[in-house]
C-alpha cells in the first residue's frame, strides 16, 4: 500500500521524506472501493461517463487548473494533519498536495466515476466510496463517521442549488476540525457558450450565493475566503472564477 515513509540516505544525517507509490493489482484496488449505488439522473450519467473517459488524461490538464496551485498555497498556510475526506476526489491530486506539507494518517475519497476513483487508490488513498456525493455524505453522517478535515475541489459545481443547500450543513456533522471548499462561479454566459458548442445545457451550477447566505453552525468560523481565477474551460475557453473558503472548528480555549 502507498504510504508516507522516512528513508535514510547513505549519509545518515540526511532524511528524505517521500511518497512511495507501489503499483497495486486490480484486486487490491477493487478491495479499497466501496460502492454505494443508486439510479443516476441523465445528467449524472453524462458526467460519470465523461470523467470515466477522462481519467487517464485528467492529470495532464493541471496547467489550466489554477485552483490546484491555489490549493497548494492553502496547504502551506493551514493544518491538514489527521484524516481527510476528499469529496469528488477525482484522481487524488489534492491528496498529493496536502502530503507535501502535512502528516496525513488516512485519505478517504468520494467519487462516482470509478476510473477516477481507481487512480486515487493507486495514488495512495486508503478507500474511495463510489457513488453520488449527495447520497454518500448523508450516509456517512447517519453512520456517525468523522474525519478531521473535509475538502472538495472542482466538484461542487456539479450539485444543483437545492441539493447543495441540504448538502452543506451535513459537512459540519462529519468534520472534526476543518472544511475547505472550492466553489465555482458558473455564469450564464459560460453555460450559453457550452450550449452553442455542444448543443445541450451543461449540468453546472453556481453555488456561491448559497455559501454567502449560509448560517455557520455554532463553534465554527471562517478563516479563509478569497475570490480567484480558478480554471479555463477546455471546451469554450471561458475563464472561471470562484471562491476558496475554509471553515475551522473553534477549539474550546478560543470559546472560553
Ligand atoms: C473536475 S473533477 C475534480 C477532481 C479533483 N477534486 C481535483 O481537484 O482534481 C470533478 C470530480 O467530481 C466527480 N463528481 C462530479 N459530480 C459528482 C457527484 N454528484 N458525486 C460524486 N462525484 C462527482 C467527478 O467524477 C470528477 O472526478
Amino acid at each position: 500500500m502507498s504510504k508516507n515513509i522516512i528513508i535514510e540516505d547513505d549519509n545518515p544525517k540526511i532524511e528524505v521524506r517521500h511518497l512511495e507509490a507501489k503499483q497495486k493489482s486490480e484486486e487490491e484496488v477493487t478491495n479499497q472501493l466501496f460502492y454505494i449505488t443508486s439510479e443516476l439522473s441523465a445528467a449524472s450519467k453524462f458526467l460519470q461517463n465523461h470523467f470515466n473517459k477522462e481519467a487517464d488524461q485528467y492529470d495532464k490538464g493541471l496547467d489550466r487548473m489554477k485552483f490546484h496551485h491555489l490549493f497548494d498555497e492553502i496547504c502551506q498556510k493551514y493544518n491538514f494533519a489527521g484524516t481527510i475526506l476528499d469529496i469528488g476526489c477525482g484522481t487524488g491530486l489534492s491528496g498529493k498536495t496536502i502530503l507535501k506539507y502535512n502528516n496525513v494518517s488516512r485519505f478517504t475519497g468520494i467519487d462516482f466515476a470509478e476510473e477516477m476513483a481507481k487512480k486515487a487508490i493507486q495514488g495512495g488513498y486508503a478507500d474511495v466510496y463510489v457513488g453520488l456525493m449527495e447520497e454518500i455524505i448523508p450516509y456517512l453522517s447517519s453512520k456517525n463517521k468523522k474525519f478531521d478535515h473535509i475538502i472538495s475541489l472542482g466538484a461542487i459545481y456539479h450539485l444543483s442549488n437545492d441539493i447543495f443547500t441540504n448538502f452543506l450543513p451535513s459537512l459540519f456533522e462529519i468534520a472534526e476540525k476543518s472544511v475547505t471548499l472550492q466553489i465555482d462561479e458558473i455564469t450564464d454566459e459560460f453555460l450559453a457558450n457550452i450550449e452553442k458548442i455542444q448543443n445541450f445545457r451543461a449540468p453546472f451550477f453556481n453555488n456561491t450565493p448559497i455559501i454567502e447566505r449560509f448560517h455557520l453552525p455554532k463553534n465554527w468560523k471562517i478563516v479563509h475566503k478569497e475570490k480567484h481565477y480558478l480554471w479555463t474551460s477546455p471546451t469554450t475557453k471561458d475563464e472561471i472564477y470562484g471562491i476558496f473558503i475554509r471553515y475551522e472548528k473553534i477549539v474550546s480555549e478560543e470559546i472560553n
